[in-house]
């Protein structure tokens, strides 16, 4: 029998967490051959190796090896190093998953070669241009022919930019999915105490990459003058993204992250993913952005937009050091299922 071919394509730290459990179902299905294409937008052990190892991700078919560079210039080496491997494979469905620039390569290739694309979390929406990601969602999901989405808000916003109700497909979320799965082995470890000589729920957890605010001096002095406020009340712990590295000099990148943000009192970040996560776990987000392409977590969760001003960070967290942290409820669907109903949808269909 020919197996239907389907080549997953990822390049970026969240794309990894959001592969490993789609490609773990995807496997079970006798009638698929996947195929695993990394594009090398994340190359160094510590922002790769060490997802592959950690979330029993299967070594990848093909690395293109792009590495950094302008966004441009990335995009345009994933395309030309996609373009051939899929010349090669010829895939009967290309899968992406979030908003990276990896995720914007494999669209733009797969429609110009017309290969079915599925976008694994479509319809998220910040409605700011000026991030790269915004733009990347945009384009991705108007090119695609599945869209699954993790929330109803997302479904909304595909509809109103004209996309076919018949593609979208509402399935939870595949981060969740990883998240539930690796939560008790991580509750397990005890490294808060012996890596970092904290206390459970007596820290904050910081985490912030996004060149809004790190390659931004006046913003990024304006956040860091505000966290040494609250480190006067509480400690914050601070895993460092090779894009805040590289402006603050700091040496030390740490590991072990989900226990630690499951210890943690409050995270601030400014990170997609984080915000989703600490629902799910209901641990108090604060994000330090002016918007969210993620606005169920504040409905229905636990997080909270601060902006970028360092009184609205500083009077927020206060809230959670005195006792006043909001709550959160469940989200429909995020129950660590998502990625079985995608592939169910793709066994149907395909
Ligand atoms: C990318 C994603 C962002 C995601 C983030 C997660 C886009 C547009 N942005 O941002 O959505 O939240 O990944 O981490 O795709 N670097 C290293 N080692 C690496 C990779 C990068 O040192 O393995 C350094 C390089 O100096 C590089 C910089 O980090 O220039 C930024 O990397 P890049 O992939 O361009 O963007 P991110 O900020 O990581």
């Amino acid at each position: 029998m020919r197996k239907i071919k389907i080549v997953n394509i990822v390049g970026a730290r969240p794309n990894f967490v959001k592969i490993a459990p789609l490609m773990k179902e995807i496997r079970k299905i006798a009638k698929f051959r996947p195929f695993l294409v990394h594009t090398g937008q994340h190359y160094g052990h510590k922002m790769s190796d060490v997802f592959f190892g950690d979330l029993a991700i299967c070594h990848p078919d093909v690395c293109l090896g792009v590495g950094s560079g302008s966004q441009s210039e990335q995009i345009a080496k994933m395309m030309i190093g996609l373009e051939k491997v899929f010349k090669k494979i010829n895939p009967d469905l290309a899968l992406v998953v979030g908003d990276v620039n990896s995720t914007l390569a494999a669209a733009l290739v797969s429609a110009k070669m017309n290969i079915t694309l599925a976008h694994i979390e479509a319809g998220l929406r910040s409605f700011d241009r000026t991030m790269p990601e915004e733009v990347n969602r945009v384009i991705t999901d108007v090119l695609s022919d599945y869209l699954f989405t993790t929330c109803p808000d997302a479904r909304y916003n595909l509809e109103r930019e004209g996309i076919a109700k018949s593609k979208i497909f509402l399935v939870g979320n595949v981060m969740i999915d990883t998240l539930l799965f690796f939560k008790r082995k991580a509750e397990k470890l005890n490294i808060v105490k012996t890596k970092f000589n904290l206390v459970p729920k007596e820290y904050a957890l910081l985490t912030l990459h996004r060149p809004s605010n790190v390659d931004e001096p006046v913003v990024f002095e304006n956040i860091l003058k505000a966290l040494k406020i609250i480190s006067r009340d509480i400690p914050i712990l601070f895993p460092v993204h090779p894009r805040a590295q590289k402006n603050i000099h700091a040496r030390k990148f740490k590991k072990y992250f989900l226990n630690v943000m499951i210890n943690s009192k409050f995270v601030l970040t400014d990170s997609g993913g984080i915000q989703e996560e600490t629902t799910v776990l209901g641990i108090p987000c604060l994000t330090l952005r002016k918007n969210t392409e993620r606005p169920i977590t504040i409905t229905e969760g636990t997080n909270i937009i601060t902006g970028i001003e360092p009184n609205m960070i500083i009077r927020e967290a206060e809230k959670i050091i005195s006792g006043r942290a909001k709550k959160g409820g469940n989200i429909k669907l995020w129950d660590g299922h998502a990625s079985e109903r995608i592939v169910k949808i793709l066994n149907d269909k395909l």
